[in-house]
């Protein structure tokens, strides 16, 4: 059995002031987009954990032991088995790869096993796993609150092209937050509101949407790595209607004009990046691939 989860971009991430338990009450709208895990589950009777990457995702940091966020979902869900992860996300890089292999681990491992849990308890077990592993359980365009974890759809009438430049070395998400904090003592407690975005969202125009994405972490993830800074200006300079830093970064996202625009960007892009890469959304959440093994 083998289960396909999506990276996310956020469109929108408004950032309140931290709760007392610490994490910072959000006001997002997420994307999934076309680049994937793939999570393989095999019958086993003792819990055993691989994985593979795509030449561009470096990988090495992921741990394989009890901390991996897969482990802690089959944990959560009582079962053993033999599991292999394939990753094409960028790992650490602000585009939730280790929440899609989470997302796509608790699907992946509730069929396997025949558990029949329901949707509203994957959608409870995501959360404790991670606050945008629902998303990824979800996919499509949502907008996310709480600290992120509690997901609607949204209306979202556009197919929107993106190019994507991941960086060698991920940042942590922690530190992007401890970084915002001290950066901005004065936040307000309640997120900003994506109500813009969401009238660009239903508008389809690629134009309207490039000038409402906003990303609250953005000069967090700046000020700990400034050359991402050039990156932006680059894509943009390549002819990128907007770039973004992505969540809490390092990997940077360029919204285009449509797919040949984001090609041309991405050949651009190529003469000074080694890693650039082309994805569209919104597409679907974890689903299963292949019921073999
Ligand atoms: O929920 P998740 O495990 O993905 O969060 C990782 C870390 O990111 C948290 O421990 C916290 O430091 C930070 N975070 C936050 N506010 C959020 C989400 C995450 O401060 N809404």
């Amino acid at each position: 059995m083998t289960v396909r989860a999506a990276a996310k971009v956020n469109l929108h991430l408004g950032v309140g002031a931290p709760r007392p338990d610490g994490f910072h009450p959000l006001d997002t709208v997420y994307q999934a987009v076309s680049l994937y895990d793939d999570v393989r589950v095999r019958p086993a009777g003792s819990w055993s954990l691989d994985l593979t990457a795509a030449a561009h995702v470096a990988a090495t940091d992921v741990p394989l032991d009890g901390r991996n966020i897969v482990t802690r979902a089959a944990d959560l869900l009582g079962v053993e088995a033999e599991v292999s992860i394939h990753k094409e996300i960028p790992a650490a890089g602000g585009m939730a790869g280790g929440s899609a292999d989470a997302a796509a681990a608790l699907v992946a491992l509730d069929r396997l096993h025949d558990l029949q849990t329901s949707d509203a308890r994957l959608l409870e077990l995501a959360a404790e796993l991670g606050s945008d592993v629902p998303f990824a359980l979800v996919g499509g365009t949502a907008r996310g609150t709480g600290r992120g974890e509690q997901v609607a759809p949204v209306d979202d009438a556009g197919s929107w092209w993106w190019v994507v430049v991941p960086s060698g070395t991920g940042l942590s998400t922690p530190e992007v937050y401890a970084r915002f904090d001290a950066l901005r003592p004065d936040a307000a407690a309640e997120p900003a509101s994506p109500d813009r975005l969401l009238a660009a969202l239903a508008s389809g125009e690629p134009a309207a949407l490039a000038a409402a994405l906003r990303n609250d972490l953005e000069p967090a993830a700046l000020d700990l790595r400034p050359e991402l800074r050039d990156v932006l200006e680059a894509g943009e300079a390549a002819g990128a209607l907007r770039g973004l830093v992505s969540g809490s970064g390092p990997t940077c996202v360029f919204l285009c004009s449509d797919g040949p625009g984001a090609r041309e960007v991405a050949v651009a892009l190529r003469s000074a990046y080694d890693v650039v890469l082309t994805a569209h959304g919104p597409v679907a959440g974890a689903h299963v691939m292949t019921e073999a093994g």
